[in-house]
């Protein structure tokens, strides 16, 4: 999956937000090398066969989206053993890659054992990576997702030797601790002194909002794998400058080709849904809001003030044509103010 030769653009897991129909979308729009779902949450029990089918899809399809994106599964758990029986029952239903959330902020999952409370206890996620590692296939590549640390960033670099220790891959880190949750700043420091220490491929994550935000990660860490979340999801086009970047793709050509606006895009995980998983209308509104709001963040979509208003479906399609109308109106009033006076007259007849 991650082939440390290879550089990588990896689509990070997003609970809630990058779910199997939105990475359907993003196989067909995007140049990511492979996405990994959100957690699955390992409790009591390896879970049913149904829980890891309705979690990923893409097990039925050779752990890939029907749109051809290669999909890693991330389980979240504290129990090794358990941890153990669920990666190895996913494999047995034909999990290709197991990931393991090292990172979850979320007080409901670390108050169980999960996800950044195990930043606090480096042998015990040792004892999970070997776990996983050693009861799933040996071609079966068993990576760890972490952050930099619960409170200190210097907690890296043992959490990420212990990681190594056990067995991993790969890992990915994201350049904050679990106490500053997505507040700024980003660390990428750290992400390159374990990459320059230990001998498995880093991927680096956090805050790579624009093209230069990569450049400035790349030439920090020195990594050359990477994983995009809230960045790529807003600025469709960000996952294509760091594929070009990285020597993947060729962008203008086929960014031109891919680019549909956000109309487009907003149908395509329509579709999706209401192929895989439909969703009630008023669900189904709130995933093209979520989107739209992202896209908002990174200045992608002017018009979000508007559109949080909508309520149906119908509501937010016309919305995106009143404010693409009003964007196109405003964009043509600036031609005509920044045109040499002597051909107003011919421009304002091109444009009618
Ligand atoms: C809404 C949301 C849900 C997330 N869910 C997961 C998850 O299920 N598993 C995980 O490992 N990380 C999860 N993350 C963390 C992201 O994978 C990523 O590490 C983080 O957003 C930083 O990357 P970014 O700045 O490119 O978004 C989540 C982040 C957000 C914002």
């Amino acid at each position: 999956m991650l082939d440390p030769c290879r550089p990588a653009v990896i689509l990070a897991p997003m609970e809630g937000v990058t779910d199997a129909p939105m990475r359907a979308v993003q196989g067909e729009l995007g140049p990511f090398s492979f996405a990994v779902t959100e957690f699955l949450r390992i409790t009591q029990w390896v879970p049913p066969r149904h829980t890891f089918f309705e979690h990923m899809p893409e097990l039925a399809h050779g752990c890939r989206t029907l749109t051809g994106l290669p999909v890693q599964l991330q389980l979240l758990g504290g129990d090794a053993a358990r941890m153990a029986d669920s990666a190895a029952r996913a494999c047995e239903l034909g999990a290709s890659a197991i990931d393991i959330n090292f990172g979850c902020p979320a007080k409901t999952v670390n108050r169980h054992d999960g996800g950044a409370a195990l930043l606090r206890h480096p042998r015990r996620i040792r004892d999970i990576v070997a776990a996983v590692r050693a009861a799933v296939p040996r071609n079966v590549p068993v990576s760890a997702k972490l952050r930099l640390g619960w409170d200190s960033c210097a907690a890296i670099d043992e959490n990420a030797t212990m990681a190594a220790e056990g067995g991993a891959t790969w890992i990915t880190i994201h350049g904050r601790t679990r106490v500053a949750g997505y507040q700024p700043p980003i660390y990428w420091e750290p992400i390159g002194r374990v990459r320059r220490r230990l001998p498995l491929p880093v991927v680096a994550n956090g805050d790579i909002w624009t093209r230069d935000d990569f450049r400035r990660c790349r030439d920090i860490t020195g990594c050359r794998h990477f994983m995009l979340g809230r960045g790529a999801i807003g600025n469709p086009l960000l996952a294509w400058q760091v594929a070009a970047d990285l020597g993947l793709i060729s962008l203008p050509t086929e960014w031109g080709e891919h680019d549909e606006g956000w109309a487009g895009r907003l149908q395509r995980l329509i579709d999706w849904t209401q192929h895989m998983q439909p969703l009630r209308a008023e669900k189904m509104v709130a995933r093209l809001k979520q989107w739209l709001r992202i896209a908002a963040w990174v200045g992608q979509f002017p018009h979000f003030d508007q559109i949080k208003h909508a309520t149906t479906l119908e509501d937010v399609f016309r919305m995106l044509k009143d404010s693409a109308h009003t964007a196109q109106r405003l964009d043509n009033q600036r031609r005509i103010v920044s045109v040499p006076v002597t051909s107003y007259n011919q421009s304002l007849s091109e444009m009618v």
